[in-house]
């Protein structure tokens, strides 16, 4: 079957004019403002590498595929469907979103929105509710990413009577036909991802681009921490920079770690224990204290406690179903 026709009226002059039957590769580039968004997640997002060199791969792709059809050498729309691999906290929302904001630039969905759902969101409990619920999903997503998040656990075989498969059906049609301008990106741990491949073929053959997330390194764990801390107008001083590396050190042996959304969570109570400790010590101090964060507000962490194991932190919902 072949695949609808590229709109190019969703991206006006974005490809390079080619009246003189050259192609001009560098202005079709600077129209699409692809540079921008890459930049965009070049500063947002610290480390990355390969996950930022591929999706500026896979935009390469795009730009030439629109170059290519302009010069009327190919008329189908390239397969976009994704798979985002990695474990909890490594980004893979965030890198969702800045996609759905490329492939719009570029002209492949209309509205480039994320919408994020799970297995809940399109399976239901009861005979005649999954079909519904799962378009009602992809009508929301239309002109936009769909992003699965723990994909897997819409196929759970050993329960006879789960209505998974009907919502698998129904999301296989959609990544087949392209008719529409929506993307699907399936997002979870990698070795689950891979046995749910096994299992269903059909999602492994639809989906043209894997995507691994690394865990942080400790370094870029801090440097994530100093990121968060700046946007929200708050900065370590040395000392608690280094308490921070401290407490990250421990941190990442405990249960429930969850790479930058740890960091996050910790940035909150050490922000909650600041204040707490400004209001205790009452009196007047220089602004520069309402945004100086101190070794104590990090120490007081129960991950400095000895024989006490868990930071206070809700683990995330998929430690909860496993
Ligand atoms: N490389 C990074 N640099 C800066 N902030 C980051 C980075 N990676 C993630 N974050 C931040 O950490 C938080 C968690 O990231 P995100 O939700 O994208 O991860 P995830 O892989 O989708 O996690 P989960 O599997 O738990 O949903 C977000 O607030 C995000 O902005
Ligand atoms: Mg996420």
């Amino acid at each position: 079957m072949e695949g609808p026709k590229l709109d190019s009226a969703m991206a006006p002059g974005l490809a390079g004019e080619a009246d003189n039957g050259l192609v001009d590769v560098g202005a079709a580039h600077r129209d699409s403002n692809v540079d921008d968004v890459l930049a965009e997640l070049d500063s947002e997002l610290v480390g990355l590498k390969p996950v930022k060199a591929r999706i500026r791969e896979i935009a390469s792709l795009l730009l030439v595929a629109r170059l290519r059809e302009k010069m009327e050498l190919s008329t189908e729309r390239p397969t976009l469907h994704m798979s985002f691999t990695g474990h909890p906290g490594t980004g893979k929302t965030t890198v969702a979103m800045r996609m759905a904001k490329l492939l719009h630039h570029m002209g492949y969905v209309r509205r480039g929105h994320l919408v994020v759902a799970t297995r809940d969101d399109l399976v239901g409990q009861y005979v005649g509710h999954t079909a519904p619920k799962t378009k009602e999903v992809l009508k929301r997503a239309m002109g936009g990413v769909l992003f699965i998040d723990e994909a897997y656990y819409l196929y759970r075989p050993e329960n006879e009577r789960d209505y998974g498969p009907e919502a698998i059906e129904i999301l296989l049609q959609v990544m087949e036909n392209q008719r529409e301008d929506l993307v699907i990106i399936l997002a979870g741990y990698k070795e689950r991802m891979e046995t749910f491949f096994q299992y269903n073929p059909g999602f492994h053959s639809r989906i043209a681009h894997h995507i691994d997330f690394p865990d942080y390194a400790p370094e870029e764990l801090l440097a994530i921490a100093e990121l968060m801390v700046g946007k929200q107008g708050y900065a370590f001083d040395e000392k608690s920079r280094q308490a921070f590396a401290e407490y990250l050190k421990l941190r990442i042996e405990q249960p429930h770690f969850a790479n930058a959304r740890s960091v996050r969570n910790a940035i909150d109570r050490i922000k909650l224990r600041q204040a707490n400790r400004l209001v205790r010590d009452g009196g007047s101090i220089p602004k520069a204290e309402l945004i100086r964060i101190d070794a104590a507000d990090i120490h007081q962490s129960r991950v400095f406690q000895r024989g006490l194991h868990t930071e206070c932190e809700t683990p995330p919902a998929r430690k909860e179903r496993s």
